[in-house]
């Protein structure tokens, strides 16, 4: 029997490590739950314990930090903003590919405030050369940044979920502005409000994905680009724990746990699974990969 707790201390072996990545987090210095933007936010078990959450998830942040670190990953950081409590989530601020980001625009006003602040960092990101350029879609088209752009470097294959925060017309555009190919994905399901917590491509093109969060067409979609013995279902109990918000670096995957059968899975198809649990970010509706914004990525690695 595998257990997550196993899994979270394996030691890693430096021999394997995977190509150095580079990430930017916000610490979450300011990270609270104050208004319900998606069906995961509890206000209520937050403000029963609020001080013992909000050291929880300093822990669950420091912790998730030191394993890209000890992965050999750099991380980079923006600074922390007040009154902007879901800042932490840096997945939503951009995509980025091949030096160029794509700049997020928030469908919920409580959200938007924190737009000022990654374009100022986006440019000091430009200036010291980390990446190339910004692009903006049209002004007031939503379109959450990797929470719903997700690059399948296996596929050479932008997934975007669409509909209930990025929206309709984004995906196309999106493909446009970073010149790739789009696979249109529609959130279909509340719980499933951002691709990230329903979908992930793998780097062996592997793809873990909630068949609940999708219609018909959008599982159309993804079979006609995943053959089956590719697919790996999630259930209801991984949905719980945020399974698929994970973040995959080569051969390594960190993620905040998942069924058993899920860790069986991943690590019979060669993956090196790393625990860091985030039950004070789900308070939020947001796990692993909501916490991380990936820069170097291209379409050639
Ligand atoms: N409370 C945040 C929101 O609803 C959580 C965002 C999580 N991020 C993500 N990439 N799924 O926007």
């Amino acid at each position: 029997m595998l257990r997550n707790s196993q899994v979270a201390h394996r030691e890693i072996d430096q021999s394997q490590r995977s190509t150095a990545a580079t990430l930017l987090m916000c610490p979450p210095d300011h990270f609270d739950v104050t208004y319900q933007i998606n069906p995961w936010m509890d206000l209520q078990t937050w403000h029963d314990q609020r001080s013992t959450w909000r050291e929880r998830a300093m822990a669950e942040w420091q912790s998730l930090k030191t394993t890209y670190e000890r992965l050999g990953h750099r991380v980079l950081t923006i600074d922390p903003a007040h009154g902007q409590p879901d800042m932490v989530f840096m997945a939503n601020c951009a995509t980025v590919l091949d030096s160029k980001a794509v700049m997020a625009h928030f469908r919920h006003p409580e959200r938007q405030g924190e737009e000022p602040f990654y374009r100022h960092r986006y440019h000091q990101l430009k200036e010291a050369g980390v990446i190339a350029d910004m692009a903006f879609l049209p002004a007031g088209m939503a379109f959450e940044g990797c929470g719903d752009a997700l690059w399948d470097s296996h596929r050479g294959l932008l997934w975007v979920g669409y509909s209930k925060r990025t929206a309709q017309e984004a995906p196309a555009l999106v493909g446009q502005a970073l010149n790739v190919p789009v696979a249109p994905l529609e959130m279909v399901a509340d719980r499933f409000y951002h691709l990230d917590v329903a979908l992930m491509p793998l780097s062996g093109g592997e793809v873990v994905y909630l068949p609940s969060a999708f219609n018909a067409e959008g599982l159309a979609r993804i079979h006609s680009h995943v053959p089956e013995a590719l697919r790996i279902e999630a259930s209801d109990e991984d949905a719980d724990v945020f399974a698929v918000n994970l973040v995959n670096l080569g051969r390594d995957i960190v993620m905040s746990g998942a069924s058993e059968a899920l860790l069986e899975r991943l690590q019979s198809a060669g993956y090196r699974l790393h625990i860091v649990e985030t039950p004070a970010f789900q308070l939020a509706g947001g796990s692993i990969y909501c916490l991380t914004q990936r820069l170097d990525l291209s379409w050639k690695a």
